[in-house]
């Protein structure tokens, strides 16, 4: 009897606990949601909303369009050494929070921009507010599968190729696309970018690098903003993509939310590819101090060698 009493009461706590996660999750939700719509309305009063960038309670991902503007400055442009009279690639460009900057960098009568993405939502978007306006920036929508952002694909992103022509551009750029995919798909993508890539051309890309200094700050504690979820960074152990590769995952049930690539791995996978990597900024996602030009995921810009 007592014991049975017992394993009762333990399960009442564990549902009393599980009801007041779920509660603490649905008052973040709404209070996200009703920071969203604020923001929307404060723009839409003061007249600072640019008709190429989603409202942010349409939850695309492009939520913070200011940073588009920096990655434009710091990463494409500093980093890259990105020129306006050249052909770029945006691969998982979502609904265009770069691309809204490019097109008033790109020069329109040289330079020219391709965008492709798996998510319907975010290249419908991009296609009706930025192509109608600009119209040599090109959205296309890839039949990939992504567990978090095209759950009803079934195309396969470890043998996806890319709808553009061998040597067709001179720079070609994913931000904060490899953080949501494996390392078996990251190897495709990165052959797939070498092979669009004409010899000399420059990949730029961002990852979560995984490296002793960024463990030893993970392990400090590392305290997430609000819109990266909040809470504590914790990562799982080594995790393996069944593939041979590994990585590590924020929730290893949901593994594509948040994905951490051990750098050496991502050495690797670019040498694998055909692409040298010439630079990394490393960013502050795992603690790192706030420094100038530092974004918050770390950035790789490689130099494609050879035809891969
Ligand atoms: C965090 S968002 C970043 C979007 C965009 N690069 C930006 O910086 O605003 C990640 C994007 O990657 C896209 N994505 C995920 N898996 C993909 C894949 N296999 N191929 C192309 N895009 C993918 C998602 O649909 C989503 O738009």
């Amino acid at each position: 009897m007592a014991a049975r009493s017992g394993s009762g009461a333990g399960l009442g706590a564990v549902k009393a606990r599980a009801g007041a996660r779920l509660r603490t999750v649905g008052r973040r939700l709404r209070l996200r949601w009703a920071i969203r719509v604020w923001l929307d309305v404060r723009e839409r009063v003061t007249g600072k909303r640019d008709p190429m960038v989603p409202p942010r309670r349409w939850g695309l991902p492009s939520q913070f369009p200011s940073v588009g503007a920096r990655i434009l400055e710091y990463g494409l442009v500093d980093a890259g050494g990105l020129r306006p009279e050249e052909q770029v690639l945006d691969i998982g460009c979502g609904a265009g929070r770069v691309a809204a900057h490019l097109t008033r960098y790109l020069d329109p009568a040289a330079g020219s921009y391709e965008g492709f993405d798996v998510m319907p939502r975010a290249i419908d978007w991009a296609q009706k507010q930025i192509t109608t306006r600009h119209p040599n920036f090109h959205f296309q929508l890839a039949e990939v599968r992504n567990d978090e952002y095209s759950p009803e694909a079934t195309g396969d992103a470890s043998t996806y190729r890319f709808p553009y022509a061998d040597g067709e551009f001179d720079f070609a750029f994913a931000l904060s696309l490899y953080t949501h995919m494996l390392p078996f798909q990251v190897a495709n993508y990165l052959r797939e970018t070498a092979r669009v890539l004409r010899p000399g051309g420059r990949s730029l890309a961002t990852f979560f690098l995984l490296n002793p200094e960024a463990e030893e700050l993970i392990a400090e504690g590392v305290t997430l903003p609000f819109g990266a979820g909040g809470g504590r960074l914790e990562l799982s152990a080594d995790l393996d993509d069944g593939h041979g590769g590994r990585y590590r995952a924020r929730n290893p049930d949901r593994p594509e939310a948040r994905v951490v690539l051990h750098e050496d791995d991502v050495r690797e996978l670019h040498e694998q590819a055909g692409l040298q990597i010439a630079e990394t900024r490393y960013g502050r996602w795992c603690g790192r101090k706030k420094r100038p030009g530092a974004m918050g995921q770390d950035l790789v810009v490689a130099v494609k060698v050879s035809d891969a």
